[in-house]
């Protein structure tokens, strides 16, 4: 007899990192990779969190506090909510995860649009439940129609990735509430909104005003993207009181660890100066857009900090791998579910103007 393993193995995705692993994030810092494969911040975290994390650092004998009470009080306090709504995770993926262990099983629906997010799929390998994906329209925008027309008594979980990882789209927030309308109570809506501060079509808490008014819908946003913590591993969830209790009851205790608690209850409190950097990252977005547009490609209206190129007649594989020679990491868009595509994320200036020298190099 040997070792067999849960069927749902077979099943599940794998995820493809955005740099070769063994990769130590210093050398990345130090400037001989661009990396711009994985959506991350060009900018360390701010200098406060940084001493918060210091002078977390010599109490790492002890476990972390397992209901994260100062960092759900911060949180409760920003977005004037009740510590009950407020579900912590190490990062909001294992929020997704764990909405879906405690919402999915065999029977079960879970709906989202594709290409989205990469760990979508892992939701329904992991529960047995089918899932249901809605190819996004014209544009590389959620079809909330057909989503809508998609949900059924057995959908559990509908996901809508707003702004969308991988096309960077962006749907407003008078139409995301026209939607919620549409979806019966019983259908738990996760609003992933983990690039939102980077749109600017609403104000990014736009999106929280709705949730008195729809029961199921839980909005999830995370410290690894603007607030420069993707190392860290820590997201959060705003949604009603039974969501939050039943994503702690499925997952260990622990897991968002002390030093990532510390962190995160600093950064909520910095958050104008994230929106800051925010600023400079759309700077850049419109100049490198620009730049592409120059070099005759095509992109999807960018709403987040990275973009989505349409190769055309160029050959995904081999810019890919041109621009890697080059010591530029971006991500391939077959995997991500359209081939002949790119996802760039926007680096710094420089980085920025590697990542354009040597794509219009490899486009000549
Ligand atoms: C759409 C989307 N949601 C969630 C996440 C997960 O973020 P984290 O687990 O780092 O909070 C990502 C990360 O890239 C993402 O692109």
């Amino acid at each position: 007899m040997t070792v067999t393993f849960a069927e749902k193995l077979a099943r599940m995705p794998g995820y493809q990192a955005g740099v070769p692993t063994g990769q130590a994030p210093e050398a990345i810092d130090a400037g001989d990779i661009a990396q711009l494969a994985s959506n991350e911040s060009p900018f360390p975290p701010h200098p406060a969190v940084i001493e918060a994390i210091r002078r977390a650092a010599p109490a790492m004998h002890r476990y972390p506090d397992p209901d994260a009470t100062l960092l759900r009080r911060r949180l409760t306090e920003r977005y004037e909510t009740q510590p009950g709504r407020v579900a912590v995770g190490n990062g909001s993926c294992e929020i997704l995860l764990a909405a879906a262990e405690a919402l999915c099983e065999p029977g079960s629906e879970i709906l989202y649009a594709w290409p989205s997010f990469s760990m979508y799929p892992y939701l329904p390998a992991l529960t047995g439940a089918r899932e249901i994906r809605v190819p996004l329209a014209a544009g590389d925008v959620h079809d909330l129609e057909a989503m809508a027309a998609e949900t059924t008594a057995a959908t559990q979980l509908l996901i809508v990735c707003n702004p969308n990882n991988p096309t960077a789209t962006h749907i407003a927030a008078a139409e995301i509430a026209a939607f919620l309308e549409r979806i019966p109570p019983h259908v738990t809506v996760i609003l992933d909104e983990a690039y939102i501060e980077f749109q600017t079509n609403d104000d990014p808490d736009t999106t929280l005003d709705l949730l008195p008014d729809f029961p199921n819908l839980v909005v999830l946003r995370t410290f690894s993207k603007c607030y420069g913590l993707a190392g860290l591993r820590v997201g959060y969830a705003i949604g009603s009181s039974t969501f939050r209790a039943a994503v702690d009851a499925v997952r260990q205790p622990f897991s968002v660890n002390a030093i990532a608690q510390a962190a995160g209850a600093e950064a909520i409190l910095h958050s104008d100066d994230a929106l800051f950097r925010v600023e400079s990252t759309v700077a850049e977005r419109l100049r490198v857009e620009e730049a592409l547009a120059e070099l005759g490609l095509q992109t999807s209206e960018s709403q987040a900090n990275f973009s989505w190129i349409d190769l055309g007649d160029a050959d995904e594989g081999e810019i890919v791998a041109g621009l890697g020679e080059r010591q530029v990491a971006v991500r391939p868009g077959t995997p991500l579910g359209d081939p002949g595509h790119i996802r760039v994320t926007y680096g710094s200036g420089e980085e920025n103007d590697r990542f354009l020298t040597g794509l219009s190099e490899l486009l000549d």
